[in-house]
């Protein structure tokens, strides 16, 4: 039954992540993410080269190359990872950047995996250089090497590791050393989803969850999630919320327009961090060109929130762009904040 929001699954593809539980009695919770390619919508160049290796290497019996997957927050770098596993019917274990401290915390995971296995990092720009370098003989030999000792007894020793797949992921490539970048033979960048594509995966996880919603409701939603599954996925669920409280349980527009009003998603799906983002620039700034690290003391926001979360789809549809010199806003941005073009502020300015 697909409504069924826990079941336990005994044929569950082998998930390790900081668990306690074994695999096989692990509590499923009802997960909207896509299992096999078949499933998945969107991203067809990305879906077709991992299929393609994946088969390749099913028939030369041998585990692919090391992937690496690069996009904004939300897109499907982590589902992809449990899909080539699922297509492998291979092991998963996860892990992230910043969650591997030490060289020991590494080489942990590494002498534990099996031939085949998936190793899924995370964030993979922000693992410690010290841990990196671990990274290096493992990605290419199978293998790590131990030191004992310091100083002039120091003696280190080889050890073999199983031929695994280490599949990254990283918002930022631009932060990832080149010759960990040169170490992976597969390297695809996502993009932001169209709505046709946003409105597919709508429809899917309104099935999946058991709600009705019309076509106009999930254009809408489509429409005001900044291009990105994830999103679509959370504001369908708080409309389905709204609308079991404040209606009869069926999303309809306005149902759709209430909660995202609630959310404080505008028409074009922008969040209030969005605007104050846009607004800064324009207020505080008289439009740009304005530093990152500017904008982010103004806000009081991390630079990297900024860099990884907001700015990549104002980027992408043109309301802030980026020069050599900083961050403009554009005359469309002028227009969505309901500002005439190029107006100057003073403080104390609404
Ligand atoms: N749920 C989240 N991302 C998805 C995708 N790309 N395809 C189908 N369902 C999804």
């Amino acid at each position: 039954m697909v409504n069924e929001i826990l079941k336990f699954s005994s044929e569950k593809q082998g998930v390790v992540a900081n668990s306690a539980l074994p695999v096989d009695r692990e509590p499923e919770i009802l997960s909207l993410r896509p299992q096999t390619f078949l499933e998945y919508i969107g991203q067809p160049k990305v879906v077709e080269t991992l299929e393609i290796a994946i088969q390749a290497a099913k028939m030369r019996e041998e585990p692919p190359e090391h992937v690496l997957l690069h996009g904004p927050p939300g897109l499907g770098k982590t589902t992809l990872a449990h899909i080539i596993a699922n297509e492998l019917g291979s092991n998963l274990t996860v892990t992230s950047g910043p969650a591997l401290e030490k060289g020991g915390d590494l080489m942990g995971i590494l002498t534990h995996l099996g031939e085949g296995d998936i190793l899924f990092v995370d964030e993979i720009h922000r693992t410690p250089k010290t841990v990196e370098e671990f990274l290096y003989p493992a990605m290419e030999d199978f293998a790590v090497d131990f030191v004992f000792d310091k100083g002039i007894h120091a003696r280190s020793h080889r050890f073999r590791l199983k031929q695994f797949v280490l599949v990254g992921a990283t918002t930022r490539v631009g932060l990832l050393s080149a010759p960990l970048r040169d170490r992976f033979g597969i390297f695809r960048s996502l993009d932001f989803y169209s709505e046709d594509d946003l409105l597919n995966i709508t429809k899917r996880s309104a099935a999946l969850l058991d709600v009705t919603i019309d076509d106009e409701s999930a254009h809408e939603l489509a429409k005001r999630s900044r291009g990105t599954p994830r999103i679509v996925n959370r504001l369908l669920k708080r409309v389905r919320d709204y609308a079991q409280v404040r209606a009869d349980g069926t999303i309809s527009k306005k149902n759709v327009e209430a909660a995202l009003g609630l959310e404080g998603v505008d028409h074009r799906g922008l969040t209030r961090l969005d605007r104050r983002f846009i607004k800064t620039i324009i207020k505080y700034y008289n439009g740009g060109p304005v530093g990152i690290e500017a904008i982010a003391a103004t806000l009081q926001e991390e630079t990297d929130t900024l860099v990884d979360v907001v700015e990549p789809f104002l980027l992408k549809t043109g309301l802030v762009v980026r020069t050599s010199s900083g961050r403009k806003a554009s005359a469309s941005a002028y227009k969505h904040l309901g500002y005439t073009v190029g107006r100057k502020f003073t403080s104390g300015d609404d």
